[in-house]
């Protein structure tokens, strides 16, 4: 499994038969303007929730890869179906088997408005299985003590994908707690820097996991990690 990490929350996941895309903002983050949209290849593309920051760029996306099918929640795949855009709506603890594995959309602690003021649900997250490796992908989320039940309720994680960048979601020193209850000692960080209030000091943040035997990836935007 290759991942590409494409500014803030945006996630390009390749594996030898498919390709995801997860909370796409690329147009409306500067420092991502060296990635093209239309270059960026999609089977599946997952919403954590509905904030701007992780959809501006889904209906772009799915433009160029209408054969693309959108994985949210109900509220969020109500929203988009009105635009014509479809795919599998889920709710929490609700898992779907696909030709690619299977997906759960597991819950995080935050809030979910579409940026016209439609409620989007309950925001939430994804435990992505497929034949090579499973990951998680919190979204915007708290620590919170539901993600003690990942571990026992999913195959064993690969990665965790967690936001460490404070202020809207949880910082890096509650997200090595996060790596622990859901058992997985590498972590790739994101949700940080993008905007002034979770601008993050990369150093402190590594060195934090780093003495408590944890990996935290921060690779470049555009930069892609092999799992
Ligand atoms: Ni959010
Ligand atoms: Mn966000």
């Amino acid at each position: 499994m290759e991942i590409t990490f494409l500014g803030h929350a945006g996630l390009h996941i390749k594996t030898k038969t498919h390709q995801f895309i997860v909370d796409p903002f690329i147009s409306g983050n500067p420092s991502a303007s060296h990635i093209s949209l239309a270059s960026l290849k999609a089977d599946y593309i997952l919403i954590t929730h509905a904030h701007q920051d992780h959809i501006l760029d889904v209906e772009e996306i799915a433009g160029h890869n209408p054969n693309a099918k959108l994985i949210s929640n109900y509220e969020v795949m109500q929203w988009f179906g009105a635009k014509g855009l479809e795919g599998h709506p889920l709710n929490h603890g609700g898992k779907i088997v696909l030709d690619f594995g299977t997906v759960k959309y597991v819950n995080a602690i935050h809030s979910s408005i579409f940026p016209d003021g439609t409620y989007g649900g309950n925001p939430g997250g994804f435990v992505l299985t497929t034949n090579e490796k499973t990951i998680y992908i919190a979204g915007d989320t708290a620590l919170t003590l539901d993600m003690k039940l990942i571990p026992m309720s999913c195959p064993k994680l690969d990665l965790a994908i967690l936001p460490i960048g404070d202020n809207f979601t949880m910082g890096y020193e509650d997200a090595a707690m996060a790596s622990d209850f859901v058992e997985c000692d590498t972590i790739l960080g994101y949700h940080y820097d993008t905007f002034p209030p979770i601008v993050l000091d990369k150093t402190m943040a590594q060195n934090y996991f780093e003495t408590r035997n944890k990996k935290l990836l921060l690779p470049k935007i555009g930069e892609t990690i092999k799992l």
